[in-house]
């Protein structure tokens, strides 16, 4: 989702300050789908929560918003490595997440409930709660969804 150049203004002085960091610099390291690191992929979900609130006037808190989706994979491992701690990637990683975040930034309970909520409902007892943890949940599952997709074309396309 392109964004205009004020919108790219606003998204970039709300995460100038995290993008630096080193520790978010490490999730260039690790593939999320396909070819696409886990940065590329939070950058992705985050631009598109941002997007969708602002032009559909959904109301989420903005701040809030950009930071829960920015972090919300923050898990800092690569989860294709065979190793035992990623076991059930799906179901521990917003915790391995959220425990990041509150380590490395000063996070509110709502960027926290966004983190912890993102994989409903695969975890069945959370559901998200706030306007923004919606919108982070839908939205994650149709970025995660396409990359998938594009993975796969590309693929058949080698396999071809
Ligand atoms: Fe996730
Ligand atoms: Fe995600």
């Amino acid at each position: 989702m392109k964004l205009s150049r004020e919108e790219q203004r606003v998204l970039d002085g709300l995460l100038r300050e995290w993008r630096r960091h080193p520790k978010v610099q490490e999730m260039k390291q690790y593939i999320q789908h396909g070819s696409i690191s886990t940065y590329d992929h939070v950058e992705r979900v985050t631009q598109m929560c941002f997007a969708l609130n602002r032009r559909w006037k959904m109301g989420a808190d903005e701040g809030t918003l950009v930071r829960g989706a920015f972090l919300h994979d923050f898990y800092l491992y690569d989860w294709h490595e065979n190793d035992k701690s990623h076991r059930l990637h799906g179901y521990h990683h917003p915790d391995k997440s959220c425990a990041n975040a509150e380590k490395y930034f000063h996070i509110g309970a709502r960027e926290r409930s966004m983190i912890l909520t993102h994989m409903w409902p695969l975890t069945i007892t959370r559901l998200p709660r706030t306007r923004e943890a919606w919108i982070l949940c839908l939205v994650d599952k149709y970025v995660s969804t396409a990359e998938t997709v594009a993975m796969r074309k590309r693929e058949k396309r080698y396999v071809d």
